[in-house]
């Protein structure tokens, strides 16, 4: 029976949690990066079929390369960050269907054939599996910063060779340009100073409805 976790929990996740865009200068390890995949890969996606890909940009040469892409305000926020992941999704996420859920075999062949599901299908749980990624790094104790304001089309062609086969590019884990970026998220240890007062969210009979 699965139990409630405390308010300690629930404030760092949530209560407390906020989105940052300055950062302390403590790096982010590549073990805290996998240990970050290995809680949020457990999180519910459709058919379990996982179509999010990550690119965890951590170096400076990286970052130069994503930077023609960002919009003027995320900039810096972005070139500071310990890390910058790249949430994408995979469109022939379902050619992993027969390892991620062989009890259904036909499952490949109906997303395979209707390229508009699989389209809705990829962009909904890669959405779905960055926000599991937001959750778990906060679960860890790092900070988030999400973005969409980027040109994705840049993003596409500089890190997923979009439109052309990846020959000779360092991401050859994303071959032949079908991973397209999906949004953009810092990661780090947030610096409180510059953060502004938060914004208010909708109340329950705002946002909800008791059917
Ligand atoms: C998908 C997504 C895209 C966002 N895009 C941007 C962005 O491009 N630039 C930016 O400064 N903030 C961006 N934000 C940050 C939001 O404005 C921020 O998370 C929200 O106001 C809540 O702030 P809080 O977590 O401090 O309460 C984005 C957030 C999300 C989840």
């Amino acid at each position: 029976m699965p139990q409630r976790i405390d308010d300690a929990a629930l404030d760092t996740l949530f209560r407390d949690a906020r989105t940052y865009a300055t950062w302390q200068p403590t790096p982010v390890t590549d073990q805290t990066l996998r240990d970050l995949y290995e809680l949020l890969k457990w999180a519910p996606t459709s058919a379990n079929a996982a179509p999010a890909r990550f690119a965890f940009l951590r170096s400076k040469e990286a970052k130069e390369r994503l930077r023609p892409a960002l919009a003027p305000l995320n900039v810096e926020k972005t070139m500071t960050a310990p890390v910058t992941v790249i949430v994408g999704y995979d469109m022939k996420f379902y050619e992993q269907l027969p390892k991620l859920f062989p009890h259904g075999p036909g499952m490949r062949q109906m997303f395979e054939s209707n390229p508009e599901m699989a389209a809705a299908t990829a962009k909904r749980n890669s959405s779905l599996q960055g926000a599991y990624l937001i959750m778990a790094a906060r679960a860890l104790g790092l900070d988030c910063g999400p973005m969409s304001g980027f040109d994705q089309a840049k993003v596409d062609e500089e890190f997923f060779a979009a439109g052309k086969p990846c020959f000779g590019c360092d991401q050859e884990f994303f071959p032949e340009g079908h991973v397209k970026s999906n949004f953009l998220c810092n990661l780090g240890y947030g610096d409180p100073a510059t953060l502004h007062a938060r914004l208010p969210r909708l109340p329950f009979n705002e946002a909800c409805s008791l059917l």
